[in-house]
C-alpha cells in the first residue's frame, strides 16, 4: 500500500472524481471527494432555511454538523449528521447554491480542517478546487483537470440522460458556467491551477487515457 498523496483541482465536470476514483482504487489508497462536502453542508443549509447571506448562520451551521464520507459495501458514501446523502447532494438545487455556501471563509475553515485530518498520515487522492493551493500543499503529484466547457457540460448531460433524468443541455451549461465564475473568483481558496500542478486537458481524451496520464505521473513519483 502506497502513501502517496495526490491532488485533482478543476472547474466543473471536468471528470474529477471519476478519474480520482480510479486512481484510488488502482493504488490502494483513500478517495476523498471535498465537494461533495461543500454539498452536504448545503443541503443542510437549504433544508433548514437558512439565509445563505448571513455568513454567521452559515459559519455556526458548520460548526454543528456532521460530515463523513465513509466506504460501504464497495460504495463511496457522503453521511450528513449520519444520514445517507450521497443521493440527494447531487441534486440541481444543491448545484445551484453549492457555490454561495462555499465561498464563506468560516465555512471553508471547519472543511479544510476536516479534510486536512481525514488525510493525515495515509495514502490519498482529493478532488477539489483548493487541494493543490490550500488544503495539500505539500503533495506529492498536482493534477490540474479540466476540460472546454461544452464537452464537460455534454459529458453531464449523458449522464443524467442515462439515470433517466429529464434536463436541458444550455441550463447544464449554464449553471456550470456560473458555478465555475463565482469559483474563481472568489476571495478565499478560488479556483486556480497550483504553480507546480500538472494541468491535462481531457477534452479530447477518455476517462482511460486520463487515468493512463495520471497513473504514469503517480509511477514517476513512487
Ligand atoms: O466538486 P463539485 O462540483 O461537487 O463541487 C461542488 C462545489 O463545491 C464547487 O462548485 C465549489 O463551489 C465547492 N468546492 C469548493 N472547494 C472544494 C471543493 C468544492 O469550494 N475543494
Amino acid at each position: 500500500q502506497s502513501d502517496i498523496v495526490i491532488t485533482i483541482d478543476g472547474p466543473a465536470g471536468a471528470g474529477k472524481s471519476t478519474v480520482a476514483k480510479r486512481v484510488a482504487e488502482q493504488l490502494g489508497i483513500i478517495y476523498i471527494d471535498t465537494g461533495a462536502m461543500y454539498r452536504a453542508l448545503t443541503l443542510k443549509a437549504l433544508r433548514e432555511d437558512i439565509d445563505l447571506n448571513n455568513e454567521d448562520e452559515l459559519a455556526h451551521l458548520a460548526h454543528r454538523t456532521e460530515i463523513e464520507l465513509e466506504k460501504i459495501d464497495g460504495e463511496d458514501k457522503v453521511l450528513l449528521d449520519e444520514e445517507d446523502v450521497t443521493e440527494e447532494i447531487r441534486s440541481q438545487k444543491v448545484s445551484n447554491y453549492v457555490s454561495v455556501v462555499a465561498k464563506v471563509s468560516s465555512v471553508r475553515e471547519e472543511l479544510v480542517n476536516l479534510q486536512q485530518e481525514m488525510a493525515s498520515n495515509k495514502g490519498v487522492i482529493m478532488d477539489g478546487r483548493d487541494i493543490g493551493t490550500v488544503v495539500l500543499p505539500d503533495a506529492d503529484l498536482k493534477i490540474f483537470l479540466t476540460a472546454s466547457v461544452e464537452e464537460r457540460a455534454r459529458r453531464r448531460y449523458e449522464e443524467l440522460k442515462e439515470k433517466g433524468k429529464d434536463v436541458e443541455f444550455d441550463e447544464l451549461k449554464d449553471e456550470i458556467l456560473r458555478r465555475d465564475r463565482l469559483d474563481q473568483e472568489r476571495k478565499v481558496a478560488p479556483l486556480k491551477k497550483a504553480e507546480d500542478a500538472i494541468e491535462l486537458d481531457s477534452t479530447n481524451l477518455t476517462v482511460e487515457e486520463v487515468l493512463r496520464q495520471v497513473i504514469k505521473l503517480c509511477q514517476e513519483e513512487l
